[in-house]
């Protein structure tokens, strides 16, 4: 057993649930056999504890690292804001530049609060919508993050059924006096939100939903969702926590000429450093006056400097160009890569976050095979694929060619029905699926 899983074996005895974020629980990928925990991550390349060097074809920081790992002018930034104090009793200028760089990009915002994290960014727009409207109900598709106001969906009059519109997030210790405080809707299901409006009519603060994700939009559904907003007085929440800076130097939301209320962006607008954006309009922004909302953290330099070098960059690269041109690459890549082999593939997601199924009613040990698979031919790779400005043609390439070796061990294994004696360990585990 590496060094990585025997630490791991150690953390989960110390930390509860082994690590601070499901996505990045070994079990996700490779369960005894994912190394775990890294030493260096450079660009597109990780170092395990064991010495050994992988090239990161997976999700690459789980979406935050979108210029790759350590990029040299983020962290250039960062290092000398550190030698100049990263924490003082003042604040922070760059809070008031990247204000105004965030509201340049995004011309119908005008006013900007920050947080470090996507979940809690979002719960902070969620309370100033409840603040600005004085309602409490969220009608919300999506994944939204960890906090009471999300996990509540998931809570049911009856115990038993507790749980069941999000698989796999457990709403236990969120107070049960929540329980319809949060309405989900399908993306691209415009009646389902229709339905809502109906029937809590005053009551909604707020409608909660990435731009895109998994699929565009079908024409009319964000227009019709930008009207219900308007007609029932409820704002609009865009979350480009994992959509925003994609597929343009900005939200995901300024393709789809949708003007949401308040948009919401964390992970990639600083390149692996702690930040989170909340933006809008002013007079709902200034709703955050009415209410406390307020911590020590939100204060510290490193997040808006990277924040600022990160955007910078993305604009003056045309990173999304880039990711775009990458993740179409790879998707064009893993439907070839699967001809001949007998089995099929369905391949989604924007380009710049992709991810296949392999078709089959054993698809989570065959997915569980291609981690390992990938892994044996030193890649970190999974279902999905995230791309980063640092993925070069040559790594898709070489990728690709390790995917089709997969693919026909995966598909010989399924055909003469052995793929699990392939398995060195247990079959992944499957985690939370998102409504979208
Ligand atoms: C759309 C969306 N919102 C919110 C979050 C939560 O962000 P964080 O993990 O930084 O709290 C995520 C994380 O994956 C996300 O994809």
């Amino acid at each position: 057993m590496g060094i990585g899983q025997q630490l791991y074996k150690k953390a989960k005895m110390r930390i509860p649930g082994g690590t601070q974020l499901l996505s990045k629980r070994p079990e996700m990928f490779l369960p005894d056999q994912w190394p775990s925990y890294y030493r260096k991550a450079k660009g597109v390349e990780i170092w395990d504890l064991d010495e050994n060097r992988y090239i990161d074809m997976s999700t690459n920081g789980v979406g935050a690292c979108i210029l790759g790992f350590s990029d040299p002018d983020v962290d250039a930034a960062v290092i000398q804001v550190i030698n100049a104090g990263s924490m003082s009793t003042l604040n922070a200028p760059e809070e008031v530049e990247l204000a105004e760089l965030l509201c340049e990009l995004h011309p119908w915002a005008d006013m900007v609060r920050y947080a470090r994290c996507g979940g809690e960014a979002m719960a902070v727009a969620v309370r100033i919508a409840r603040a600005c409207t004085g309602r409490d109900k969220i009608a919300f598709c999506g994944y939204h993050g960890w906090h009471d106001w999300y996990l509540s969906a998931n809570l049911a009059e009856e115990k038993a059924l507790d749980g069941h519109l999000l698989p796999g997030l457990e709403p236990a210790g969120v107070p049960r006096c929540l329980i319809g405080t949060s309405l989900p809707f399908r993306y691209n299901n415009l009646d389902e939100l229709v339905t809502i409006a109906l029937n809590h009519r005053n009551e909604i603060a707020a409608i909660v939903m990435e731009p895109l994700r998994d699929h565009d939009p079908e024409p009319g559904f964000m227009e019709g969702v930008r009207k219900i907003a308007k007609e029932i007085g409820a704002v609009l929440i865009m979350d480009e926590v994992s959509a925003g800076f994609r597929l343009t130097t900005g939200g995901g939301h300024l393709l789809l000429n949708i003007e949401p209320d308040i948009a919401v962006f964390a992970k990639a607008i600083s390149n692996g450093y702690p930040m989170a954006a909340i933006i809008g309009r002013k007079d709902i922004m200034e709703a955050a006056q009415s209410t406390f909302i307020s911590s020590t953290y939100w204060t510290e330099r490193i997040g808006p400097v990277a924040a600022l070098a990160t955007i910078r960059k993305h604009r003056l690269k045309d990173v999304s160009k880039h990711l775009i041109q990458i993740g179409q690459k790879v998707q064009a890549g893993w439907l070839e890569a699967i001809k001949g082999t007998g089995l099929s593939v369905e391949v989604g997601g924007m380009p710049p976050m992709s991810h296949f199924v392999i078709k089959h009613e054993q698809s989570l040990a065959a997915h569980t095979l291609f981690t390992q698979l990938m892994l044996e031919r030193g890649f970190l790779a999974s279902r999905a694929f995230y791309a980063t400005y640092a993925h070069r043609d040559e790594h898709v390439t070489s990728y690709l060619c390790a995917v089709r070796d997969a693919f026909t061990v995966i598909a010989e294994a399924l055909s003469s029905k052995n793929l699990n004696s392939k398995l060195k360990g247990p079959v992944a585990h499957l985690g939370f699926k998102r409504l979208t």
